[in-house]
């Protein structure tokens, strides 16, 4: 039975935020702790309502446009700011266009603007949200946490240091709300806590949205983006399965309602990516017996993300059992036939599918004859479902065209991103204000 989902947007977004940062030890649970921070601040500086749940939502997801494993480490842990300065300008064109996310995506692409005296009120023409300013104090004092001493033992001189950048660095209203919270043990205790998803579920006392699955289509295409501009042998995979997901779940009778669920869990299916380095799913030899270990929890990563956020439990297995096969030859979970639904087995073709007719270092991609027997073994072999393997087969000439045109669809706009990453510049020259600045 299919319920309907209703998935608390703040857990959701607490999720995702986690997912982004599940790179690195050091990295751990960075946006998180800044959005404790931040909207302490905020809370402070007399935030309440829609303003503070969008301060929330652009701190939790500040670092949302630094696309791959890679270049997360690079910023958060190096400090190698010069080297991803394009983060803020992806992380706008990432969520500008979801009205859930309008309001962030502004107050994203501006957290790097340093106040400089008064000149940082404004970019490019544009008004820099005052929010902006909160999460560019509130990233640099949690950056300057060293996560190897007691964090009470650094609270002075982290004061001082934010102190004495007050003007030039950053807006002085926000270092003044700062110094008189950083008095506070517990704020201190709070920012560097290990329960940080616990602390900030708790914190969130103001109007909880829950989203249906309709809303939560384009957050999962928002992040299936952020992982597969990650590589270029993967840049349109996502896209792929879902379209093939959703075509297969058409012809198998699923309701409007539960396409929807299976085009969400398509793009959302290898989310655990991004805890994999890219170096590795880049590679153009056979995978150590380490480097497997890394692939191999991709899954896992995405069950774990998902099964998080709770409330959407079809999504979940769908998209996380994608790895599985009905003899229980395949990982993480070595689920057999009686655990998989008809969802999930379709997830498992969709995504042999689409995978096999790309493209990848290692190999080319399969002319459609090649990859229909790759699916017709599986399917004898007992691992993939022979009903939804003769469904594909069957249809296959408009199921090909409805991922080819998904993917055509998509990769126009991966392109888009990968053209402001490429300028390597903190903004665009020709910032256009967004309505209402
Ligand atoms: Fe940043
Ligand atoms: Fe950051
Ligand atoms: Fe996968």
């Amino acid at each position: 039975m299919i319920i309907n989902p209703q998935v608390p947007l703040h857990r959701l977004i607490l999720s995702l935020s986690e997912a982004l940062d599940h790179v690195h030890p050091k990295v751990a649970d960075h946006q998180q702790r800044v959005a404790y921070i931040a909207t302490r601040l905020g809370r402070r500086m007399g935030l309440t309502g829609q303003d503070l749940l969008d301060l929330f939502h652009g701190a939790a997801l500040h670092d949302i446009g630094l696309i791959g494993y890679e270049n997360r480490i690079k910023l958060v842990h190096l400090r190698q700011l010069e080297a991803v300065s394009w983060h803020g300008e992806v992380g706008f064109e990432l969520l500008k266009a979801n009205p859930l996310f309008a309001r962030p995506a502004e107050i994203i692409r501006y957290h790097h603007v340093l106040w400089a005296n008064g000149q940082g009120a404004e970019h490019g023409g544009c008004v820099v949200p005052l929010e902006s300013h909160i999460i560019a104090l509130a990233d640099t004092v949690e950056l300057s946490i060293d996560r190897d001493a007691p964090v009470l033992g650094q609270a002075e001189s982290i004061t001082q240091k934010v102190t004495a950048l007050s003007g030039e660095q950053f807006h002085p209203d926000c270092v003044e709300v700062f110094r008189d919270l950083a008095r506070e043990e517990a704020f201190w205790l709070d920012a560097a806590s290990e329960r940080i998803y616990s602390v900030l579920l708790r914190q969130v006392d103001w109007p909880v949205l829950t989203i249906d699955e309709v809303a939560l289509g384009p957050i999962a295409e928002t992040f299936a983006r952020i992982v597969d501009a990650a590589s270029p042998w993967t840049a349109v995979h996502s896209a792929g399965v879902a379209a093939t997901a959703v075509a297969l779940a058409e012809r198998l009778n699923f309701s409007p309602r539960e396409l929807h669920l299976m085009r969400a869990a398509g793009y959302l299916h290898d989310l655990g990516k991004l805890s994999v380095p890219t170096s590795i799913l880049d590679k153009p030899g056979r995978l150590t017996k380490e480097e497997f270990f890394a692939v191999k929890a991709h899954t896992y990563h995405t069950f774990r993300i998902l099964d998080t956020i709770g409330g959407m439990p079809q999504i979940c297995e769908w998209a996380a059992f994608h790895h599985e096969r009905l003899d229980g030859s395949g990982y993480p979970f070595h689920h057999t036939g009686d655990d998989l639904t008809l969802g999930s087995r379709i997830m498992a073709v969709a995504d042999v599918f689409t995978a096999v007719a790309e493209d990848r270092p290692y190999r080319k991609g399969m002319p459609s004859k090649e990859s229909l027997a790759v699916l017709q073994e599986l399917a004898q072999k007992g691992a993939l479902d022979s009903d939804v393997a003769r469904v594909l087969k069957d249809a296959y000439g408009d199921i090909d065209e409805a991922r080819r045109r998904e993917q055509a669809q998509y990769g126009a706009e991966q392109q888009q991103l990968q053209h402001v990453m490429r300028q390597q510049t903190p903004f665009a020259s020709q910032a256009v204000c967004p309505a209402g600045v």
